[in-house]
């Protein structure tokens, strides 16, 4: 007996088995600084499980509708107005099981098997293998760091063929932290529209920008981008949620119903509580995310300061999300050995970019605590100094 085709093509996500690998180090007693990590450290704001809570004791437990309840659909579509310039309806928004949930959704819901989906790499692990579940063919561009790991426009008109259905972008980017400004994103929406190639606008790392830099969504650029571009957001980043599972996707109307039907099938809807405890994160007070952001600026502030200073290695300094991406393809190894080799030598776990399509760097996030970054990156330093 095989398993199916489908799976026998996907490979287990490379950055949560390094993960495992530090957690299992530190569960033995080893004293491990993990740079590995994917989610805020910080606790989900009170009043946002309070409010999952109080659903809970007013037994708010049964199915929803499958798309998600109504009031937080509506407090989505006026965020997508506040925040974005983007005019939804309710119907349009389909409340997901996390943002993951809500890209594999689109992808499944817009893409068959034989086309092709332009990926810029270095690019969030899970993309390619989503689309190969699919049936279809990523296309992965790689992009430089001289243009701050972004894909241009003559990079994606190259990498299209006859078969190009999507190109997915990732501002603010996991890993590299690049954010797109809004001239790159129209001259990229631009190409789109010349081949009517849909457009996977993953933002979930939108709140966490630094630099009074601004984030701007693809699909608010025109009616004809908007009719192409699926926008991808949730709650786990920016309000600390990650073990809730919640995202939602935002579609033009001619694909919105089948979203919700797909999903309807596969998951129904996403936890009920949940769903109450999002609701309070849109509708309640922002300053809890604004001091997470605050707290993020100060370590990469300093990362990037102690970075400065370590030779053999260079940085593309991050403008949004938690993460630093360092090439470290002048110590002369791969980003699997450096990452195998810091892990066993020091004890400080990154996750290498082999995982993102990149075998030249290693991604380090900062989603860990000021003491833990000061102890890691003495650490690291010295590793390189010892190389
Ligand atoms: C770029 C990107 N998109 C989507 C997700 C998934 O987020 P969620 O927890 O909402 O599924 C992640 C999580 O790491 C991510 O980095």
């Amino acid at each position: 007996m095989e398993v199916s085709s489908r799976v026998r093509k996907i490979s287990p996500s490379l950055t949560l088995a390094l993960d495992s690998k530090a957690k299992a180090m530190a569960q033995k007693g080893e004293d491990v600084v993990n740079f590995t990590s994917g989610e805020p450290d910080f606790d989900t704001p009170e009043h946002i499980r309070a409010a999952a809570m109080g659903s809970l004791d007013a037994n708010f437990t049964r199915y929803t509708p499958s798309s998600g309840i109504p009031e937080l659909k509506l407090a989505i579509c006026e965020k997508l107005k506040k925040d974005n310039s983007l005019e939804y309806s309710p119907e349009q928004i389909n409340v997901s099981c996390g943002a993951k949930h809500a890209c594999i959704n689109v992808i499944l819901a817009t893409v068959d098997p034989g086309d092709e989906v332009i990926i810029p790499a270095p690019y969030w692990v899970s993309y390619p293998e989503m689309v190969k579940i699919a049936g279809a063919d990523p296309i992965i561009v790689q992009t430089q760091a001289e243009n701050g790991y972004k894909i241009t426009p003559k990079e994606f008109e190259e990498a299209m063929t006859p078969k190009t259905k999507m190109i997915i972008i990732n501002t603010p980017s996991n890993p590299t932290g690049s954010v797109y400004s809004k001239e790159e994103l129209e001259a990229l929406a631009h190409v789109a529209l010349e081949e009517d190639i849909l457009i996977l606008s993953d933002e979930i790392y939108e709140k966490l920008i630094y630099d009074d830099l601004t984030h701007y969504s693809i699909a608010s650029f025109s009616k004809e981008i908007y009719n192409l571009t699926f926008t991808v957001n949730g709650f786990s980043k920016t309000y600390a949620m990650t073990g809730w599972r919640l995202g939602y996707s935002a579609s033009p109307p001619w694909a919105a119903k089948q979203i919700i039907s797909l999903q309807s099938h596969m998951t129904s809807n996403a936890t009920s509580f949940a769903q109450k405890g999002a609701l309070a994160a849109y509708k309640g007070p922002q300053d809890c995310v604004e001091s997470m952001v605050e707290e993020y600026k100060k370590r990469r502030e300093y990362i990037i300061k102690t970075l400065s200073s370590i030779a053999k290695i260079s940085y593309a300094k991050p403008q949004g999300a938690f993460y630093v991406y360092i090439n470290v393809a002048r110590t002369g190894m791969s980003s699997t050995d450096f990452a195998q080799r810091l892990l066993e030598e020091e004890k400080v776990a990154v996750v290498p970019g082999i995982a993102f399509g990149d075998d030249q760097s290693i991604r380090l996030s900062y989603a860990t605590n000021m003491e833990r970054i000061k102890t890691g990156l003495e650490r690291f330093r010295r590793f390189i100094e010892r190389l």
